[in-house]
């Protein structure tokens, strides 16, 4: 059974202040979709919502579930609710594990995998209603694991999980999509707070890494793909990247 996805849809994006939320929000509205942007900076989703067809910039911080309540009921209100969901914020802060870096762990678990989490029960009655799409962005670093990435990982490995149990709980109404991106050139690296660990990621992007467009169009494939047709996990890597 392969029932079609129609166009003119609306789409939320977490995260849609630069990087691979921004890319994603371009590509999706560029296939005749509309776009709420979520983000914490105000000004950089408002001056993106005015170049983008349709698109509302909402001011929302994954970790404040009534700031994703107040976004949905917008959403509801302004769009005729969500059909598709991109939970996309994150931050990375890598480091060497133990106290030295602890005041990092709480920011990545509770915006990679609990801001996730959270966005999704908030959305989910609108996703269900007429067939919707979870696009969890995961990482590379949620299928393999190396020395200084322990607690992202731990929240890549996180996001994982949770989207396969959610993939067949909500089958078939809702579509589960989990993007595994590599090194790809976004402002993730700016906020690592360990110095030695910030150079060396700083330079092996630079050496060696993909575009946040070349994410987002793998993102709207996948959306535009038939409602039957499922394209549940991809792994995206900078062809010479290695782990
Ligand atoms: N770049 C890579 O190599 C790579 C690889 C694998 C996976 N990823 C994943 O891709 C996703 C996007 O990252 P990116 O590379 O595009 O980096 P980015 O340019 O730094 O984008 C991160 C986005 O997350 C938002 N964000 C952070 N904390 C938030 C919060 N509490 N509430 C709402 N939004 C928040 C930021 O917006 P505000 O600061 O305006 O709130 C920003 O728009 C992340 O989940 C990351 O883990 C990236």
């Amino acid at each position: 059974m392969s029932t079609s996805t129609p166009s003119g849809r609306v789409a939320v994006i977490t995260g849609a202040s630069s990087g691979i939320g921004e890319a994603t929000a371009r590509a999706i509205t560029a296939d005749g979709h509309r776009v709420a942007l979520l983000a914490r900076r105000a000004d950089r989703i408002g001056k993106l919502a005015s170049e983008l067809d349709g698109a509302i910039a909402i001011t929302a911080d994954v970790t404040d579930r009534a700031s994703l309540t107040a976004a949905a009921a917008q959403i509801q209100k302004q769009l005729g609710g969500a059909d598709i969901l991109v939970n996309n914020a994150g931050v990375m802060l890598l480091g060497p594990f133990g106290d030295g870096q602890h005041e990092d762990y709480a920011p990545m678990l509770d915006t990679n995998l609990y801001g996730a989490i959270t966005a999704t029960e908030v959305f989910l009655s609108q996703l269900q209603d007429g067939g919707g799409d979870l696009i969890n962005i995961s990482s590379v670093a949620g299928r393999t694991a190396r020395p200084g990435n322990a607690v992202y990982a731990a929240t890549k490995w996180g996001i994982n999980g949770w989207s396969e149990s959610l993939r067949q709980e909500l089958q078939p109404d809702v579509r589960v999509i989990v993007i595994e991106p590599g090194a790809v050139a976004t402002e993730l690296t700016d906020h690592i707070t360990h110095a030695e660990t910030k150079a060396a990621a700083e330079k092996m992007y630079g050496d060696n890494a993909i575009s946040a467009r070349d994410i987002a169009e793998v993102i709207a494939f996948a959306v535009s793909r038939p409602h039957g047709v499922s394209l549940n996990e991809i792994l995206i890597r900078p062809t010479g990247q290695s782990l």
